[in-house]
């Protein structure tokens, strides 16, 4: 596994190979980010303008913990099949279970693999990318794999993922936090500008844009969305090799010091695209 994958710094790029302590950190942190109003909203949004009648395949890349196929398949118009993917083994295990205390046994087809080079042998009505995009070595290469799983003339793709240059969490340091803000898109972004040349790669793949919104998340006082974030930070910062120990946990006991003061500012920009194949 991961052949394709290149060795960037940006941890959720490389957990195939992770230990389980860091997976498990961010199994945590996706399941939280999984309940917070933005990504309930926004799942549901692209939901809605899909417009199911209970038929349809689905195929999502880079599940992880499945916090977008689980919320679908509970839709009253879910779709017929439903398969999700991710290249880490340890992820899709956690998907599998949760899913099943969700009372979804069986209803997901969970696999593992790379969206690089799927090598899948069935055509989807719907391929689906809920922050993965920002995360893969070749962007181009897995957007092409992914319009070439859909149905031609009817397929949809939905790409919802965030637009990291925007994220800017403030810090007491001398430059506000430009350079912790640096380090975290490294250490976690192999991709923080893939959402923005997504209208013309899909455009380039024949795609044709159908609807997009934006979505902005901002903590003002108390870190709502980004207290998970910042919880995992200690582990995957070190990990991505872009902090020591030292320096990330530092970091983040200083923003714990701001949110207790109600001083906490961060902010960032989520964006989904629905296009549809035309030919
Ligand atoms: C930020 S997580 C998003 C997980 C999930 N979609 C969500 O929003 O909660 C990015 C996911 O992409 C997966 N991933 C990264 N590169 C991949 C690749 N080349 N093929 C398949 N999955 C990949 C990671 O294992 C990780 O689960």
């Amino acid at each position: 596994m991961g052949t394709t994958q290149a060795k960037a710094a940006d941890v959720y790029g490389r957990t195939y190979e992770l230990d389980e302590q860091t997976l498990e950190v961010m199994v945590t942190r996706l399941e939280a980010r999984g309940r917070h109003p933005v990504f309930i909203q926004s799942i549901g949004d692209y939901g809605e303008q899909l417009r199911l009648s209970g038929t349809e395949s689905l195929l999502e890349l880079g599940c992880g913990t499945g916090v977008a196929s689980r919320r679908i398949a509970l839709r009253p118009d879910a779709p017929g099949r439903i398969v999700a993917l991710d290249i880490s083994p340890h992820l899709v295990a956690a998907a599998s279970r949760l899913a099943a205390a969700e009372g979804l046994d069986g209803r997901i087809d969970w696999r593992v693999g790379d969206a690089h080079a799927l090598g899948l042998d069935e055509q989807f009505d719907v391929v689906l990318l809920h922050t993965l995009i920002s995360h893969v070595a070749d962007p181009e290469r897995v957007l092409h794999q992914a319009v070439g799983h859909l149905t031609p003339g009817s397929g949809r793709m939905v790409v919802f993922d965030a637009d990291v240059a925007s994220l800017s969490i403030a810090t007491e340091a001398e430059d506000g936090g430009a350079e912790s803000d640096r380090l975290i898109r490294k250490g976690l972004f192999a991709q923080p500008r893939a959402v923005r040349s997504l209208p013309r790669l899909l455009r380039e793949r024949g795609m044709q844009l159908a609807w997009s919104r934006a979505y902005a998340v901002a903590d003002i006082g108390r870190p709502d969305y980004f207290g998970p974030l910042l919880a995992s930070l200690p582990i995957l910062l070190p990990k991505a090799g872009v902090m020591s120990e030292q320096e990330a946990r530092r970091f983040v006991d200083e923003l714990g010091v701001m949110a207790a003061r109600d001083a906490f500012f961060g902010v960032i920009t989520f964006h989904t695209i629905i296009a549809h194949r035309v030919a």
